[in-house]
C-alpha cells in the first residue's frame, strides 16, 4: 500500500549493525535470559517465540479481543485516539499495530487525512490488517511495515506521533523500544502507550485475577485453539511494569511530561509523553 507517512527508510534500518553500540547489545544478548510466559529463554530467541504466538492467533485475534475483554478493548482504544487527537497531514507511527485497530481509528478521526505507518513483528497480523483495510475501503494512507519495535527501520525525527497498544509488554527490551520511540519522533511529537497494567480497586483486582488466570487460557483453547499462547499473554501482563515504574522508564528514555490515566480501574493504563 502507498504511504503519506514520511518516516520510512527505504534503505532499510537506520543503524549500522557493525557499529559499536549494536555490537555491544548483541554481545549482551548472548548472555541474557528473559521471561517468555512462565519460562526463561535466551533473549535472542524471544522475538521468534513471540512471533509464533501471534502467527498462531492472527486469524482469531480480533474475535478473541472482543471475547476476552467483553468488548471493552474498543473503548480503551477509542480513549487512546481521543487523547492523541490526530490531525490531517500528520505522520503517525503505530508500533505493534497488528490488525490495524488503532490505525483505522486514526484514519476515521482525520477523514483519511493522516498518514499512518502500521509496524509489526508478525507478518500474519499485518496480513489480517491489510485485508480489513481493503474490506472496509480504506486505501492509500496506510503503510504496513514488518519490523521490530527495538530497531525501527525508520528515519530519526520523522513522526508527529508514536502509538503502541498492547505491544510494549511483548518486546524483549522495553527500554530499547522506548529509546527507538524517542528517536523517530519529531521534536514536539507525542508518545502514547496503551497497555494492561495493575488493577487499583481491591474487589475488581480479585475478580480480574480469576478471569485472567482461568478464563483467558480456556477461551484461547476453545476459540483460537491455542491455550498456550493465551497462557503466555496472561503471564506477559503479570510481568509488565506497573504504572509508576513505566512512567520512570519512559522518562529515562528521554521523553518528557510523562503522565498516565488508569482505564477500567487500572486493568489498562494509557501513558502519554512528549519528545521536546
Ligand atoms: C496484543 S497484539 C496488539 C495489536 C494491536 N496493537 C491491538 O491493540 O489490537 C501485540 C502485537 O505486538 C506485536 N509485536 C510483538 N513484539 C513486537 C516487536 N518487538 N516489535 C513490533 N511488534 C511486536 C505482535 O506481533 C502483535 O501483533
Amino acid at each position: 500500500m502507498s504511504s503519506r507517512a514520511t518516516g520510512r527508510d527505504s534503505a532499510g534500518p537506520q543503524k549500522d549493525p557493525t557499529d559499536a553500540p549494536a555490537a555491544q547489545a548483541a554481545a549482551a544478548d548472548r548472555e541474557e535470559r528473559v521471561a517468555f510466559g512462565e519460562r526463561e529463554v535466551d533473549a535472542r530467541d524471544k522475538p521468534g517465540l513471540v512471533r509464533d504466538v501471534f502467527r498462531s492467533v492472527a486469524g482469531r485475534y480480533d474475535l478473541m479481543n472482543d471475547l476476552m475483554s467483553l468488548g471493552v478493548h474498543r473503548l480503551w482504544k477509542d480513549a487512546m485516539v481521543d487523547r492523541l487527537r490526530p490531525r490531517a497531514g500528520e505522520a503517525v507511527l503505530d508500533v505493534a499495530g497488528g490488525t490495524g485497530d488503532i490505525a483505522f481509528r486514526i484514519l476515521d478521526r482525520t477523514e483519511g487525512g493522516a498518514g499512518v505507518t502500521v509496524l509489526d513483528l508478525t507478518e500474519d497480523m499485518l496480513r489480517v490488517g491489510r485485508d480489513r483495510a481493503v474490506d472496509s475501503g480504506r486505501f492509500g494512507t496506510l503503510d504496513w511495515v514488518c519490523g521490530d519495535a527495538e530497531s525501527l527501520p525508520l528515519r530519526d525525527g520523522s513522526y508527529d506521533a508514536y502509538t503502541i497498544a498492547f505491544g510494549l509488554r511483548n518486546v524483549t527490551h522495553i527500554d530499547r523500544a522506548l529509546a527507538e520511540a524517542r528517536r523517530v519522533l519529531k521534536p514536539g511529537g507525542r508518545f502514547l502507550c496503551l497497555e494492561f497494567s495493575r488493577v487499583v480497586l481491591p474487589v475488581l483486582d480479585r475478580a480480574y485475577a480469576v478471569w485472567s488466570d482461568a478464563m483467558l487460557p480456556t477461551l484461547g483453547g476453545l476459540v483460537a485453539r491455542d491455550r498456550d499462547s493465551y497462557v503466555y499473554l496472561v503471564e506477559s501482563i503479570r510481568r509488565f511494569p506497573p504504572q509508576d515504574e513505566l512512567v520512570e522508564r519512559i522518562r529515562a528514555a528521554g521523553l518528557e511530561q510523562v503522565r498516565y490515566a488508569n482505564l477500567s480501574g487500572g486493568i489498562a493504563a494509557l501513558h502519554s509523553a512528549w519528545r521536546i
